[in-house]
């Protein structure tokens, strides 16, 4: 068997534990794995190399990718299916495993299926939004890396009290990664782009924690209000001046946490496994804390952080 791995839309850790895991199995087993440089329009234009384990063992654990990504929409152009059904003959490829966010695995995987190429997708972004999978790979170390930084700021919330701290995290127009973390962080607001707040409220919730705490450590998403913008703000109403950690990319880019190494691992085998078994269409998913295979396409369902926690969060009844 010979399969080709794309990645498609953002980088996010534990990518390359993917790609070591499932070619040391591979090798094993006498398959062999090939990979496009530069997504779907390196792989339009033949940029396919061969994976070794030997290449891939400095970058396991590594964040980003070995594997250029790209986000140009390159399969809508007319031709497209025939030139990637003309370019794996060429490459004796005999099936694909895919990477991608819920933009690459509610857009790609149908058009692969019409075309009628085999593949797996694998739920691959730290903004934990995409239908049908507890957790996508790349969410726990995006996570643990924001922990390394408001743990940082808290240094100075006890050292210098009466600061305010706001913490803006990537996750797009998807609250999910910083409700998960402004929960673990213990912070005393969340703000998400799913949920409208009052500028008032804001305001007395701080007030009111600056004075019970000591602090207050408010964490926004980036696809909300920006962080800058609401760190003016917050300064305004309470004459307190608030420095605005803005995470970035280097949030995206740190090393894979131990839990997302083992679910690389897993989702390896799981997409190892289906397609030696001859699946033509399906995604790893994560159920009940375990990884199985969703042999379909992904189910088309909104995705919205949990109310309930950002309610408790927020102190709001
Ligand atoms: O991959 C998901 C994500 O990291 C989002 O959290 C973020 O909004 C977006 O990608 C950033 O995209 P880009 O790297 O293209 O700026």
């Amino acid at each position: 068997m010979k399969t080709l791995f794309v990645v498609s839309g953002g980088d996010a850790p534990g990518i390359n534990n993917v790609l070591g895991n499932y070619v040391r199995l591979a090798s094993q087993n006498g398959d062999t794995v090939l990979g496009a440089q530069g997504g779907f329009p390196g792989l339009l234009d033949n940029q396919i190399v061969p994976l070794t384990y030997d290449t891939l063992i400095p970058w396991m654990g590594r964040g980003g990718s070995l594997l250029a990504s790209s986000r140009d929409p390159v399969l809508n152009q007319t031709e497209a299916g025939e030139r990637i059904r003309a370019i794996l003959r060429e490459n004796e490829v005999d099936n694909i495993v895919l990477f991608g966010g819920n933009g690459t695995l509610r857009y790609i995987p149908p058009l692969l299926r019409n075309w009628g190429i085999p593949c797996i997708g694998l739920p691959t972004t730290i903004d934990n939004d995409v239908p049908g999978t507890e957790m996508t790979l790349g969410f726990d170390s995006a996570c643990n890396f924001t922990y390394h930084a408001i743990d940082g700021a808290m240094a100075t919330a006890h050292a210098l009290r009466g600061r305010i701290f706001l913490v803006e995290t990537l996750g797009g127009t998807c609250g999910n990664l910083a409700l998960a973390v402004a929960h673990g962080a213990d912070a005393h607001a969340v703000i998400l782009p799913e949920y409208e707040y009052e500028d008032s409220w804001l305001s007395e919730r701080v007030s009111a924690v600056l004075k019970r705490d000591g602090y207050a450590l408010v964490v926004i998403c980036e696809g909300s209000r920006g962080a800058r913008t609401l760190a003016d703000d917050i300064a305004k109403w309470t004459g307190i001046r608030v420095r605005d950690v803005r995470l970035g990319h280097a949030q995206r880019g740190g090393i894979a946490s131990h839990r997302d190494r083992v679910l690389a691992a897993h989702m390896a085998r799981t997409a190892y496994t289906a397609l030696k078994n001859g699946v033509q269409t399906g995604i790893t998913v994560v159920q009940s804390g375990k990884v199985t295979l969703y042999e379909s396409l992904l189910p088309q369902a909104a995705i919205m952080p949990d109310q309930a926690l950002y309610q408790e969060i927020n102190n709001i009844s």
